[in-house]
């Protein structure tokens, strides 16, 4: 049985006090809910971690950060190393998100980089891929996908590619309201998790978390999360309030 995941991405959102009470208002929902099975993360701003780290409840919540060095260690200015983060806390890293793609130049030798560094400081890459619109209206969008894979995560073992959870972001669906169609998803994601069938075990691909990404709100978890690959989500704009946050959550144990 693969992990249903939920992660929120607060992206450059939120002062440290209201990030406080969101992950409060998150913990108390998540920790009085009957319903469990769903593992729950806080994609916070680094400089938030260890103040959030102090008032979640470990056992129902884990923190990702949204980002990390592609060096270990050194004279990088303003730059935050894997193990920095694992000493603060954290247990995910979201590596490749397309807004770092665009705005930071960050490609697949860098991305491939930052998943063993993370993995090696035994932190959780939640690796993120997907077209652009063009790249889809072109008819490309299976090609940039497997070339993205291809490039930061195939040549990983098969014992630390099994440790990674995957998430399929078409961009034109990131923070635009429209979302990808829950076909389109399951069709991305079943070919995503064929193309692990084919570099890996079977038993592999199956283990394998791969996460919905892009305009996922309350109104459309639901669909979204019934499809057979999709295994939960990261959720951008959703999860800066905490109710439609913890709605989405329950559409995944519904
Ligand atoms: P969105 O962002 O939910 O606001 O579309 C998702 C993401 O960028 O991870």
């Amino acid at each position: 049985m693969r992990n249903k995941i939920v992660a929120g991405n607060w992206k450059m959102n939120k002062t440290l006090k209201e990030g406080i009470e969101l992950a409060n208002e998150v913990n108390n929902l998540v920790s009085k809910s009957n319903n469990k099975s769903v593992v729950v993360i806080l994609g916070t701003p680094f400089i938030y971690l260890a103040e959030v780290n102090k008032i979640i409840d470990p056992k129902f919540i884990s923190i990702a950060v949204q980002n990390c060095a592609s060096e270990p260690e050194g004279a990088y200015t303003g730059e935050i190393s894997v193990e920095m983060i694992q000493s603060t806390g954290a247990k995910y890293v979201i590596i490749g998100h397309s807004e770092r793609r665009a705005y930071f130049g960050e490609e697949e030798q860098i991305l491939n980089k930052k998943v063993n560094l993370a993995l090696a400081e035994n932190l959780i890459p939640i690796f993120c891929c997907g077209e652009r619109l063009e790249e889809r209206e072109k008819g490309i969008h299976f090609d940039i996908v497997k070339n993205q894979l291809d490039k930061a995560l195939f040549d990983l073992e098969e014992s630390e590619f099994r440790k990674i959870a995957i998430a399929y972001e078409p961009v034109w669906a990131i923070g635009t309201g429209v979302n990808a169609t829950p076909d389109q998803a399951q069709e991305m994601h079943r070919f995503i998790r064929n193309l692990i069938v084919e570099r890996y075990e079977n038993e592999t691909a199956e283990s394998i978390s791969i996460l919905y990404g892009g305009s996922c709100k309350p109104s459309n978890s639901n669909e979204l999360f019934a499809n057979p690959d999709v295994d939960g989500g990261l959720i951008g704009g959703a999860s800066l309030k905490a109710d439609d946050f913890f709605a989405i959550i329950n559409s995944l144990t519904g």
